[in-house]
């Protein structure tokens, strides 16, 4: 077990060997949560060496250190071509599958993921995990779809709880709700994955099977880098 500490220095580790990967005149996705803040504070550095890079933000809180840090910010549009995301994860498997949304930002996460030609992920090792589902799925919902989605993801086996900030629903940035789906078996995640993409009401979810290109992952021996294997 890690103390907290221990475990920012890991993130930390992780955040800087990505980091490394940025070249001037990259576009950068920056990811959200407490791994990719690293990724923001040690761009920052290196833009203030001189590094010349713009970014999207995946999140308001994203945005706002990115903006403290120095570094340019864009709205993408049709036209922006992301060369290169970096992001945490809450949990990650072999073959690269993670959940994510822990911080309720995945809507704009798997946009700009999407965008990106590239995606690397970052975390302490704390994150990898045989098989994923420990966690909850998170599903960013339509208010009003609450009770249509909540139904929905009963009938895919799931239980559905309304995410709760000081007793009121959690409000995303885009100002929807979020329901973390339990799920008792995630062995094969795409069936859900295509399952809960096509709720209505259902705006975007955790599951992220595709996205990601490469992992680095900090333990206490070092940082190692994963490349995604071939999908069979
Ligand atoms: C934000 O919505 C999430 O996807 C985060 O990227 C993920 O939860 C990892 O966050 P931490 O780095 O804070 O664990």
């Amino acid at each position: 077990m890690h103390s907290p500490d221990d475990a920012e220095h890991l993130k930390r580790a992780a955040a800087a060997a990505a980091v490394e990967e940025v070249r001037d005149g990259m576009i950068v996705g920056l990811g959200t949560g407490s791994t990719a803040a690293h990724v923001v504070q040690l761009l920052g550095a290196r833009v203030a060496a001189g590094l010349d890079i713009a970014a999207v933000a995946t999140s308001r809180a994203t945005a706002a250190a990115a903006r403290t840090a120095g570094i340019r910010l864009l709205v993408p549009d049709e036209r922006t071509a992301i060369d290169l995301c970096i992001d945490g994860v809450d949990e990650i498997d072999p073959r690269l599958r993670a959940i994510k949304g822990g911080g309720g930002a995945m809507l704009l996460e798997k946009v700009v993921a999407t965008l990106a030609r590239r995606n690397i992920a970052i975390a302490d090792a704390s994150k990898q995990v045989e098989r994923l589902g420990a966690r909850a799925v998170p599903v960013e919902i339509l208010p009003a779809a609450r009770g249509l989605v909540a139904r929905e993801l009963s009938r895919l086996g799931g239980t559905a709880d309304l995410r709760l900030r000081g007793g009121d629903a959690w409000v995303t940035d885009a100002g929807h709700h979020i329901l973390d789906a339990r799920f008792p078996d995630l062995a094969d995640p795409s069936p859900l994955a295509a399952a809960l993409s096509a709720i209505p009401g259902a705006l975007g979810h955790g599951l992220f099977l595709t996205e990601i290109d490469a992992l680095y992952v900090a333990g206490s021996d070092g940082v190692t880098r994963q490349k995604r294997p071939i999908d069979e």
